[in-house]
């Protein structure tokens, strides 16, 4: 698909319903032959609609109007590109520890928690965030200012307790750091513009890991997370878990680390877009069409649910 193409995809299939911003910017985009130029000079994995957007809103640039937008960002075409080459989509989403929760808690503590593509961490503290699952009570530790809301269907086994977890750690090609003040800026300007619900969660999340920062490597998923599950303490059970980070890798990546995990033979939770583990996909139920941007949740390859990219939906498999 050209980039036309692309950013025409993102306005219909992820900003509209979503972000009325986006979808004003990236359909003018696509339309705008001398801005989509621009854009190709780029190479291919940093053409994306999101990478452009959080680069402008990164360096303070204007995206309501699209002229103003524009304007914007051809005269400031060199900062743009600079911030597109070096930076990366690293999305980081606490409110997925609602999507994963229920898996967690099932399995035998203390947990050791090792996340692979884990950003800046913020999925590893799902024993610091509160929950509220189809608008009930919440629960969770009484202090913490993180309540993630999450809409079930099906028999969903919402837990009684939270997970005991002993031990955490990731692996990222580019880890963020919740104690850098750039970094944080980064993430935010990864959120949606009108998205202020996430924004706050965001800034919450940062501030409780930063009380507590978590140990994160550089480095590649596969060829780290054999050692990450070696350093797991004694006594604790080590769980890999990772969303939305398979589709990144290349296809013999991605069966590569499929491999690794089938040999490692500890618990491993995906909550990935369907496709990219097809393993899983061969278990999966047909479901909603392929328009609708559902992740899968599975363990040791079971399929469990299909859920909300974001955590906002959990639908237990029957
Ligand atoms: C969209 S973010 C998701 C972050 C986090 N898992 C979450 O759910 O909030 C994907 C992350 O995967 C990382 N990533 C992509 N390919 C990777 C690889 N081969 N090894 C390690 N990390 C990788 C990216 O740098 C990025 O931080």
């Amino acid at each position: 698909m050209d980039t036309a193409g692309r950013y025409r995809r993102f306005t219909t299939m992820e900003a509209r319903g979503h972000s009325p911003a986006y979808e004003r910017l990236t359909g003018a985009i696509a339309e705008d032959r001398a801005l989509i130029a621009l854009i190709d000079e780029l190479p291919p994995a940093k053409r994306q609609p999101n990478l452009l957007l959080a680069a402008v809103r990164f360096l303070d640039g204007p995206i309501g109007d699209y002229a103003a937008f524009r304007d914007w960002t051809v005269t400031h075409w060199d900062a743009v590109r600079g911030t597109m080459l070096e930076r990366r989509t690293q999305t980081n989403e606490a409110g997925r520890c609602a999507v994963l929760l229920p898996v967690l808690a099932r399995l035998p503590g203390p947990l050791a928690l090792i996340e692979v593509g884990a950003s800046a961490g913020l999925c590893l503290y799902p024993d610091r965030y509160r929950y509220r699952y189809d608008g009930g009570a919440a629960f969770g530790p009484a202090g913490s200012p993180v309540v993630l809301e999450c809409g079930t269907t099906g028999a969903v086994p919402l837990p009684a307790r939270l997970p005991d977890v002993a031990w955490r750690a990731g692996v990222d090609l580019n880890p963020l750091d919740v104690a850098d003040p750039e970094d944080v800026h980064w993430l935010e300007c990864l959120v949606w513009p009108e998205q202020r619900q996430r924004l706050a969660r965001l800034r919450d999340a940062v501030r409780i890991a930063r009380a507590e920062p978590p140990v994160l490597v550089r480095g590649d998923l596969n060829g780290t997370v054999r050692d990450l599950v070696a350093a797991a303490p004694a006594g604790a059970t080590p769980v890999v878990l990772h969303s939305a980070v398979i589709a990144y890798l290349p296809p013999g990546e991605r069966e590569a680390f499929a491999a690794t995990m089938r040999e490692l033979g500890c618990h491993w939770i995906s909550n990935e877009a369907p496709g990219v583990l097809p393993a899983v996909d061969r278990l999966l139920p047909p479901g909603p069409s392929s328009d609708q941007l559902l992740f899968t949740l599975a363990l040791d390859e079971r399929p469990l649910a299909r859920t909300g990219p974001h955590g906002q939906s959990l639908e237990w498999l029957a």
